[in-house]
This record gives C-alpha cells, structure tokens and sequence, in this order.
C-alpha cells in the first residue's frame, strides 16, 4: 500500500480522530456480533500505546439524517469497554458543543466513541463544513473503518482534506491482502455472488467479468438471471425491470470466456415465513405461487465442482433466506464448500460471515473481510474514496 499508516506518525500528546466502521448488529442492547470491534482493536491499543487521546467515530445502520433512538452507540461504547479492558466515554452528539466538551476532558491513552455519524444528513452528504467541524475536534486523523471506506462520506473522506490523514493497521490489512488478490491471482479465479438485489451488484458483477474465470450467482439475485433465461421465479422477489441488464450480463460472460454458474434447482416455500412449507424443483419447474428461498442440491453440486479446481476464490452474498435454518443450507454447505477448498478464500459480507460464524468455519478461511460493500468495490478494481483521500508514503 502506499499510503501513509500509523507507524507514520507519533500520537502523543495529540488529539486522534480515528474512523472505525462500528456499524455492528445490535439486539435488545447488545451487540450480537462484534467482529468488526474486535477488528479495529490493533489500531486503537497501538494509539493508546502511543498515548494518543482517542476520538472514535462510527456510524450505525441508516438512520438518515435523523436521530433514531434504536442507533445509538452506546450498546458499542460498552462493548468495546469490555474488549479495550478499560473506560470508553461516549458523547451523545459527533459534532458541536457537546462533543466538544468530551474532547477536552480526554487525558492521553483515553478513548472517547462519539454519537452516530450519520444522525446528521451532511455526513452522507459529505458536506464540507461538517467534515471541518469533526476535524475541529482533532490534531491527525486516522481511517481504519474498511468496511465503509467505499463510501466517500465527511467521516471518510472530507475530514482529510482538514487534517494530517492516514490508515490504521486493519485498513492497511484489508488492502494488503484483497490487493494479492487482485493484482496477480492465481487462477482459476472464481467470484461466488448472492444477496438479494442484482441492481445492487450490475457495475460489480460487469466489472468482475473482466477479472473472474468462474461467476457462480446465487440467492436472490440469480432469479433476475433465471427470468433472463426465460425460466419461471413464481412468486419469488425478483428485479422485473433488471431482466435486460442480466441478460446483458449473460452475454458479456460468453463473450469473455467466463463460466457463468447459475442454480439448476431451487428450493421453494409456499410462503417466505420461518417455518413455511417447502420443497426442491428443477428451476424449470417453480410453481406459480411459490417463492424460491434457496439452491437445491443440484445447484450446490455444480457450485462445489466449480470450487474444486479454483485457486482464488472470493465470496459475497448468501445463497437463500439464510436467517432460517431451512433455507439456510445453501449458504452453509457454501461455507463448507469455501472452508475445504484448495484455493487463496476470501469472503466478505455480513451473512456470508454469519454462516461462516454459525458453521465455526471461520479460521478456516485465508481472509475474513470486514467490508461488504467495500471488499466488492476493491475488487472490482475501484479506488476507494476513504483510501484515495490517505497521506502518499
Ligand atoms: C457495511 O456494513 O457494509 C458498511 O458499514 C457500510 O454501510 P452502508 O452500506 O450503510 O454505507
């Protein structure tokens, strides 16, 4: 990487605002997976060793510009003070009179986790004067939130254009390694995509043709690859109007030589509730008032032989409703299928790691990402607003 990290600057004495990506899920209070905390750790005891004063900033889920009580940080304050082994203040606001008066309270080697970013619409806005107040509360700024470095927001982006900007050590681990991968892979290169939404994933799965040997589409998003092919989804969720870019899709995958690996069974419930009734069919065969809730084994079959000969392999999405156990069997024998692999694995995403946790496969593979969204833009070639923005070596 040629960016400037933390080894780059000397903290003590100074004021640290440090951008984590802290957006964990939460239930009752409680953070139910702390991955992406554990993750930041490295960084954070490194700038306490330095005896910097640590300013956190995060954001939560998508409150839109608003305060939404269920976002708050706290729950992650005391999550973090657990796994720090020692106090995290927590400021109700990220910007203005408040914040401030926590800042100025910070003695060196304390940390301070500030209110969700994105209480305040300009964060996503990246409007300049409020990236100047959060850089107000700083002498240096570092960015190790990977998992939101796709985002070109105040916290990522704006606020180095008014401090001394660089990354922590998990940003620096991320590019480090999804960066092997994607300079020189070892082939058979195979890209595993799922989740719901196609329209989300077009510019990625076009971007990632140029790169992949193999595409295995599953979950949600094949059935817009199923309709494209003229097959019936049923009742399935499905993007009507993104059938003309999946087909296009499909050409460009034969005229690049790329094997394109769709489902050839599905399983269908009659509803899509957690206890629905259910059953496998060929995909020719959906019945009209069902709905597809995940691969067949059939299809998991071909995505496994597909795996077998790959030496790269990259993972985002899950393959059905994997929050229900019955429809969850695709994305887990696709987390045995990637734990058993001969290949360099990387998975990214939240339910792929889910299952990945929920299998206790996760040690199993070479790299856990803590980016979604982010190790897919890597991947695709894209620079990374939150890393572009860094201090050059
Ligand atoms: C993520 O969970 O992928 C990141 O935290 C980014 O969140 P976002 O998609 O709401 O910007």
């Amino acid at each position: 990487m040629n960016k400037q990290t933390i080894r780059d600057i000397d903290v003590r004495d100074k004021r640290v605002l440090v951008r984590v990506d802290f957006n964990v899920p939460i239930k009752d209070g409680k953070v139910t997976d702390d991955t992406r905390i554990r993750a930041a750790l490295p960084t954070l005891q490194a700038l306490i060793d330095g005896g910097g004063k640590l300013i956190l900033m995060s954001h939560l889920g998508r409150p839109k510009g608003k305060v939404v009580e269920s976002l708050r940080l706290t729950p992650v304050a005391a999550k973090l003070q657990e796994l720090l082994g020692r106090p995290v203040a927590k400021a109700d606001d990220c910007v203005g009179p408040e914040a401030e008066a926590a800042v100025a309270k910070l003695k060196d080697g304390e940390v301070l986790l500030l209110e969700n970013l994105r209480f305040h619409p300009e964060e996503e806005e990246n409007d300049p004067e409020f990236a100047r107040k959060l850089a107000s509360l700083a002498d240096l700024y570092v960015n190790d939130a990977f998992g939101t470095a796709h985002r070109a927001h105040a916290s990522t982006e704006g606020v180095a254009h008014y401090l001394p900007a660089v990354a922590g050590y998990l940003m620096e681990k991320e590019l480090r390694i999804m960066g092997k991968a994607l300079e020189a892979p070892e082939r058979p290169f195979l890209a595993i995509l799922g989740g719901a939404k196609v329209s989300d994933k077009i510019g990625v799965i076009r971007n990632l043709l140029d790169k992949v040997d193999t595409l295995v589409v599953g979950g949600g998003m094949a059935n817009t690859f199923l309709l494209a092919q003229g097959k019936p989804v049923g009742k399935s969720k499905a993007e009507h109007d993104r059938v003309e870019d999946a087909r296009r899709l499909i050409a460009k995958a034969e005229e690049k030589g790329v094997r394109l690996v769709l489902p050839t069974d599905v399983v269908v419930a009659k509803e899509v509730t957690r206890g629905a009734e259910y059953k496998t069919v060929p995909v020719e065969k959906v019945p009209a008032s069902w709905s597809i809730v995940d691969v067949g084994k059939a299809s998991q079959a071909a995505f496994e032989a597909a795996l077998a000969d790959a030496r790269t392999v990259f993972w985002n999405g899950p393959m059905g409703v994997a929050e229900w156990p019955n429809f969850a069997r695709g994305t887990e024998g696709m987390a045995r299928a990637l734990a058993e692999a001969r290949a360099f694995t990387v998975v990214g995403g939240g339910d792929s790691v889910a299952a990945l946790e929920r299998t206790g496969l996760a040690d199993r593979i070479s790299h856990v990402s803590t980016g979604g969204g982010a190790s897919l833009e890597f991947l695709e070639g894209k620079e990374l607003p939150g890393v572009a923005c860094l201090a050059d070596r």
